[in-house]
């Protein structure tokens, strides 16, 4: 059973993490389907009355860790993946709606994909999306609202992405660009698609600093975006 760990835990246990380890170098390894990133920070102290900066006297090193699941592992994960929706679309899904309906849907799609961001035990955000095609019901309602032209040539086959979230106490530190990134280096699709709620000013950040160029309107409040894959990257 997963527990998502509150903002306060998280603040407590970087805490308790700072140990005396000096000159600790920026690594990322691979690891099956995880991949390993170690960010460092150092603090300083001013020497009291003198002005000086002291050498840096702590140092924390945070192991930032990407797993990704495809869909009948992701089924372990229900809990996790909607503790983290729920955490930031309160109240969330009914959970056992929720569980036996869209994410199993989502589950069984092609190319679906779960992307979760840990740093150490604690969570930090997740990803998840798979191939869109005719019949799902966000390809037909995105169809019908873009342009002809436009839709026929962005949909279908498409990545789309689902949802992106980080957690409070982890953003601004480059894990939702790196989230997207595993979402489109392991897609066999030429393009990728998602929507943007109007107020979401973070996220459209986001997108348009990797590439996203928007597409159209779509659910009322919502921007269609979309990204031409390159090479299996963005931007
Ligand atoms: C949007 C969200 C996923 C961004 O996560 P993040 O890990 O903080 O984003 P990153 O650190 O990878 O940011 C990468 C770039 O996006 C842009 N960006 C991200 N957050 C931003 C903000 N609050 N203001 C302005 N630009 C922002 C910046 O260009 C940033 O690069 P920089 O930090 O070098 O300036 C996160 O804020 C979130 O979960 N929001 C709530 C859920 C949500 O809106 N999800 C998207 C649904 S469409």
């Amino acid at each position: 059973m997963h527990r998502v760990v509150t903002a306060d835990e998280v603040q407590h246990r970087r805490v308790v993490a700072r140990t005396a380890v000096a000159n600790v170098s920026p690594v990322s390894t691979r690891r099956g389907t995880t991949v390993c990133y170690r960010r460092t920070t150092s603090t300083t102290r001013t020497v009291c009355g003198t002005g000086r900066t002291a050498s840096p006297v702590v140092t924390v090193a945070l192991v930032l860790t990407l797993t990704r699941y495809d869909g009948a592992d992701a089924a372990a994960l229900s809990e996790l993946v909607h503790g983290v929706y729920a955490e930031q679309y309160p109240p969330g899904p009914d959970f056992s709606q929720w569980r036996d309906g869209q994410w199993a849907r989502h589950r069984s799609r092609a190319e679906f994909a779960l992307c979760v961001a840990r740093e150490g035990d604690d969570v930090a955000g997740l990803i998840w999306s798979y191939l869109g095609g005719p019949g799902q019901y966000w390809t037909d309602a995105v169809q019908e609202s873009l342009a002809p032209g436009v839709g026929q040539e962005w949909l279908g086959g498409h990545l789309e992405i689902v949802e992106l979230v980080v957690r409070p106490a982890f953003r601004r530190r480059g894990i939702a660009a790196r989230l997207l990134g595993s979402a489109v280096a392991s897609t066999s699709a030429r393009r990728a698609l998602l929507t943007v709620r109007d107020g979401a000013l973070p996220a459209r950040a986001l997108y348009e600093s990797l590439g996203f160029t928007p597409l159209g309107r779509a659910f009322g409040d919502m921007t269609v975006m979309g990204l031409e894959v390159a090479d299996g990257r963005c931007r």
